[in-house]
Formats: structure tokens, sequence, C-alpha cells
């Protein structure tokens, strides 16, 4: 049984969310990283990923500029540079340096990689489209990286940017 509700309401049962990091150089060659929560895959042949952001982010410009970015999946144990990438902007600081996250250069784009992540996807900017207050970033993905030891994924599990694991069955 279904009752009516408004999107404020309803929009809420969607948690856990994955969350993905973004990270884009900007026009000085720094590599700047951004959580992204409104992410998804956008084709398996050839292999594409989405990522929503707004027009303000630092991160915005820095896509645009360099026409590349890594999607990162975080590792449960990555909550604290998560939330410091979602919450500090590339235009104040240098997120990296700031934090001490290990990266690595990205292989085949002009990017980095983040090495205790659970995988790395290096893709080329395919499009982009407004979408409301966000734009839509698709990124074409041209080299992979994941993880040799097993590690779970970070997730939002709850509305204010809990951030937490999510167990398997
Ligand atoms: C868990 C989480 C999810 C987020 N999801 C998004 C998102 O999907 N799109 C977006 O534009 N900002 C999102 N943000 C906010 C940005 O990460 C934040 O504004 C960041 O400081 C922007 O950095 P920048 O200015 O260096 O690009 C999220 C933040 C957190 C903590």
């Amino acid at each position: 049984m279904q009752k009516k509700a408004d999107y404020a309401e309803a929009i809420k049962t969607k948690y856990p969310e994955q969350i993905i990091i973004a990270v884009a150089k900007d026009k000085n060659g720094k590599a700047n990283p951004v959580t992204i929560g409104w992410t998804m895959l956008a084709s398996g042949e050839p292999p594409m990923l989405a990522i929503a952001l707004t027009p303000k982010r630092y991160t915005t410009a820095a896509i645009r500029e360099s026409k590349c970015f890594t999607v990162v999946y975080p590792s449960e144990d990555m909550t604290e540079f998560a939330m410091f990438f979602g919450t500090h902007s590339g235009r104040d600081c240098d997120k990296f340096a700031e934090t001490g996250c290990k990266i690595s250069p990205a292989e085949r784009i002009d990017s980095v990689i983040i090495d205790d992540a659970v995988a790395n996807f290096e893709c080329i900017l395919e499009s982009e489209q407004a979408a409301g207050d966000h734009i839509i970033f698709v990124g074409k993905v041209i080299a992979c990286h994941i993880n040799t030891e097993p590690k779970g994924r970070l997730y939002s599990v709850a509305p204010g940017h809990k951030l937490g694991g999510v167990k398997k069955k």
C-alpha cells in the first residue's frame, strides 16, 4: 500500500546512497577532490559515469577546463577525507595537502587516483547537461584501478551527510 507524500519526505527513503569522490585539476594544476552523492552509471558500452555538480562548485570549473576527471569509490575508512572534501572548497585550500590523503598520478588522464580507495575510474569528459540547479557531467571511462585488498565502500547512510559502511548480505 502507498500513501501520498511530499518530495522532501519521499526522497528521505533513498538511503543508503552511494557516494563518490570526483577529482579534477584546476587551471594551475592543483588536483581538487569533491564528495558527490548524486552519481550514476550512464552507459555500459562504452562505459560512462555521470556526476551532478552545482555551477558554483570549484570542481565544476576544473572539469570544464581540464576536460577530464577521476571518479573514486571511497572505502569505509575514508569518512574523514570524504567529509573534508565535501565541506571545503578548492577555492580556499589544497584539500589533498591539508588532509594528507595519499594519491598517485592517473595513468591516462591529467588527474590523480586515490591510493587507498576501493576503485578509481579515469574519465574523459564526454558531455554536460543542465538539470535544474545541477549540471550532469558524463565521463567516458578509459582506465580503471581496483584495490588489491578487499575493502567496503562508503555510503551516505542517513540525512545530514552521515557516512558509513553498509553490510553485505
Ligand atoms: C556526502 C556529501 C555528498 C555531496 N554530494 C554533492 C553532490 O552530489 N553534488 C554537489 O554539487 N555537491 C555535493 N556535495 C557538496 C560538495 O562536496 C561541497 O560543496 C564541496 O565543498 C565543494 O568543493 P569544491 O568547491 O572544491 O568543488 C556533497 C557533500 C557531502 C559531504
